[in-house]
């Protein structure tokens, strides 16, 4: 069926559209994740797993879904993740989504892997700007990045914690998926599929890495595939005393991304995280890992009252957001929620989203009988299976 970007309802119609206009290796790239996937599954079906209970004649006409998290205010409970290589997506990239989450009043992140510096981002936009960090061997760039983050007033540095090493990609492996597109025939062939993408993506500015580039060739002018990357260039040894220092330098909001035990979310709160977002990449690391959701009850217990959580993950519909913001989650971040609307349609793709997303929020909180966020409990969820947590 052909799609067009009006017929789009749901992050699943988004997800279609981008199918259709994407060569089918960059569409892999966004759409998959580790070794049999099942994590990535998971990361959704753990929410239908999950019921709501509504309350009624609560007198709902004015809802206010806003929420504050890592000192910042956000006028929704979902913030766009930070995502690599997004100018490959659609050539606006990181513009498209700036200016998008703007517009929603909504955080936006930017990657380590990003392909629009943090000063033009910095420039463009005036709602919250959390960065990404990859802890990389080279310090001087690690340092460079921090310097350049703050000097561009990010407010929130981010720690990726789960990428040691790169997930096994297996869709990845199959289409020869590099960063840049490494012109092979097959690669050819799905770009001659789709003319309007390589069109677009050949005739506007050069694809780099525009934080690294002045550091590593690698990703901008060497095509390397991301797994490769993460396993040759990011330091390994990454501890707990580094994180501690990464915050330190950083001086500002600081947060780790991929906390998902317990432990270690103690260990957050003893380094001065001001967050975590519990989070397993979406499932693009370790597969087998449990979703978010599952976990964040747990940690919301261990830690809630101390540092804020943030629920990473699995995230397609505004009852989600809905069920992960009742177990305790303070805010809520994705990543393909918005990243198929990009590679579908730019900006105005990522505005329908968000669009769409907030119209499922604000109507599914009139239907829960809430009029903001803080009233919704756990009393509000029901768990369809016994979870393992229970049945130890
Ligand atoms: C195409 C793609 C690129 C990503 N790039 C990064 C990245 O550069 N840094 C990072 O910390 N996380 C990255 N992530 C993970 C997201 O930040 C987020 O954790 C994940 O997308 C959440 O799962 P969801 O897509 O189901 O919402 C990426 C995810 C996708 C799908």
């Amino acid at each position: 069926m052909f799609r067009r970007l009006k017929s789009c309802h749901s992050v699943a119609d988004m997800r279609l559209l981008a199918k259709q206009r994407l060569p089918g290796p960059i569409f892999h790239y966004i759409d998959g994740a580790a070794d049999d996937e099942v994590t990535y599954r998971r990361n959704t079906q753990a929410f239908d797993e999950c019921d709501l209970v509504p309350n009624v004649l609560t007198g709902v006409e004015n809802v206010d879904m806003s929420v504050t998290v890592m000192d910042v205010k956000l006028d929704m409970p979902i913030f766009c993740s930070p995502t690599a290589l997004q100018r490959l997506f659609h050539h606006d990239g990181e513009r498209a989504v700036a200016r998008a989450a703007e517009k929603f009043g909504t955080m936006f992140g930017v990657s380590s892997l990003g392909t629009v510096s943090v000063e033009e981002i910095g420039r463009m936009i005036q709602c919250p700007k959390m960065f990404q960090f990859y802890f990389h061997k080279d310090r001087a760039l690690n340092d460079a990045m921090i310097a350049r983050a703050k000097e561009a007033k990010f407010e929130v540095l981010a720690l990726t914690v789960d990428s040691i090493t790169g997930g096994n990609r297996e869709r990845d492996l199959r289409t020869g998926f590099t960063s840049p597109p490494r012109l092979t025939l097959a690669g050819l062939v799905s770009f001659a599929l789709h003319p309007r993408w390589a069109v677009n993506y050949y005739t506007h500015e050069k694809f780099e890495l525009s934080q690294l580039k002045d550091y590593v060739k690698e990703g901008s002018n060497i095509a390397v595939s991301i797994s490769d990357y993460f396993s040759t260039m990011l330091d390994q040894s990454l501890s707990w005393k580094d994180a501690e220092k990464v915050r330190h330098d950083w001086g500002g909001q600081f947060c780790l991304k991929g906390v998902m035990s317990v432990a270690d979310a103690q260990r957050a709160v003893d380094i001065g995280a001001s967050a975590i977002m519990v989070s397993n990449h979406g499932g693009r690391q370790l597969d087998g890992a449990r979703s978010p959701f599952d976990q964040l009850s747990e940690i919301v217990d261990a830690v809630g009252d101390k540092i804020d959580v943030i629920l990473d993950g699995g995230i397609r519909r505004g009852t989600h957001v809905l069920k992960a913001l009742a177990a305790g989650a303070k805010a809520c971040s994705g990543g393909r929620m918005y990243l198929y609307a990009l590679a579908a349609a730019g900006q105005p793709g990522v505005e329908r989203a968000l669009g769409k997303m907030r119209t499922e929020i604000e109507r599914d909180m009139k239907l829960m009988g809430v009029k903001n966020v803080s009233q919704l409990s756990r009393d509000m969820l029901r768990f369809r299976s016994t979870r393992i947590d229970e049945r130890n």
